[in-house]
């Protein structure tokens, strides 16, 4: 046991240090930065239908759903394609409109999740075209799949899953990128300064671990909370559900995830002095909105953890604690934002003596309704 943890304490620990690596393998023999190129054989075999398709739907559950909604931001901004991110559990029983020329994208990282398996089997029936995104090679979802992609992020143990999360961003922003150049709404200038930042993302998520003491010190500030709201705009709103996820599977504090700027309408009710906010405030991407939503908590009296672009001081002077990722392009900076949010929320759980990688009631992957 030790030695598959090479030394790490958890196999989440280990797998959230393994990013780096894990990304690295996911675009390996993909993307050629230099000569402009993405090669991925489950698109090029098909780039026809990606590139008229009407709309493509992403159908998940859990993380892979939260990288289905960063997928959305991505392939609606670079590709210009329509798309709907959709539970699998509930598009599978809801009677959905598919056609023939949609696409359906499923991502799982087990590719043995039941709910969805039936909606890749609901939108075949129906004449779409499926894709995966998948983890595990050999599984069920990639073989019922028409074509797809692996993530190659390596054997993931911990229940909650993070390399797993980071890979399928990276191979969904690969085929966004793709689809982009192939359809012409990516210049090519652009294009190829996007696959440049993509390779120095793994350089940067290791900027990232490094304040991993910092980000222990943050976490001892807040493990006996009861309650704690995450909130981020664009790209880093599904980041907001994803670090509130992470925190409410491992540590056992309820936790809600939501668009900053629909505070307002319902959380900003629950912000005192008891109540940590963690909030993504990069730099790219509503940074001014996302300042002001500071703001409003901090004259609640609500603790502030922002996670911050380096050598932010505006936010710095308002929030009780921040915890810095390197700069990118506004689409990469979920592949940074996680990286704190893991972590934030590993060291509380094991404050708490809580099972890292196996928290209670949860399994792995769910081949049960
Ligand atoms: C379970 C796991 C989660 C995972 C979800 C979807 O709930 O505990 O970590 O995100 O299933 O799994 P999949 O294998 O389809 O990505």
């Amino acid at each position: 046991d030790q030695i598959e943890k090479s030394g790490y304490d958890h196999f989440m620990l280990k797998e959230i240090y393994e990013q780096p690596t894990a990304i690295k393998d996911t675009f390996r023999g993909r993307m050629l930065a230099d000569d402009g190129i993405i090669k991925m054989a489950g698109i090029d075999d098909h780039l026809e239908k990606f590139v008229n398709a009407n709309r493509i739907i992403i159908a998940a559950c859990g993380t892979s759903w939260h990288a289905g909604l960063v997928a959305e931001y991505i392939f609606e901004d670079i590709a210009r394609i329509p798309v709907e991110v959709e539970y699998a559990s509930e598009f599978r029983y809801r009677n959905p409109v598919i056609h023939r020329n949609d696409i359906l994208i499923a991502i799982s990282q087990s590719g043995e999740t039941a709910d969805t398996m039936a909606a890749i089997k609901l939108a075949k029936e129906n004449g779409a075209f499926v894709f995966g995104v998948c983890n595990v090679v050999g599984s069920s979802i990639s073989r019922e799949t028409n074509a797809g992609a692996y993530t190659h992020a390596g054997p993931e143990i911990g229940v909650a899953s993070t390399k797993a999360f980071t890979t399928q961003i990276t191979v969904l922003s690969l085929i966004a990128l793709k689809l982009g150049k192939a359809k012409g709404t990516i210049s090519n200038s652009d294009f190829h300064s996007y696959l440049h930042e993509m390779e120095s993302i793994p350089s940067k998520i290791e900027i990232a671990l490094d304040k991993n003491d910092h980000i222990l010190k943050v976490a001892d500030n807040y493990k006996l909370a009861k309650n704690c709201l995450y909130l981020g705009r664009g790209y880093n709103f599904p980041v907001a559900l994803e670090g509130a996820l992470k925190l409410k599977e491992i540590s056992y504090i309820h936790a809600e995830g939501y668009p900053a700027a629909e505070m307002k309408h319902g959380p900003i009710a629950l912000i005192d002095e008891e109540m940590p906010v963690v909030v993504i405030a990069t730099r790219k991407g509503h940074y001014e909105k996302v300042v002001s939503n500071i703001q409003e908590i901090k004259s609640r009296k609500g603790k502030i953890i922002a996670i911050v672009t380096e050598g932010d001081n505006t936010v710095e002077e308002m929030a009780d604690h921040v915890i810095e990722v390197p700069e990118t392009f506004e689409a990469f900076t979920p592949l940074l934002t996680t990286i704190p949010l893991q972590l934030l929320s590993y060291h509380i759980a094991v404050m708490l003596g809580k099972n890292v990688d196996q928290p209670r009631n949860l399994a792995k992957s769910v081949t049960v309704e």
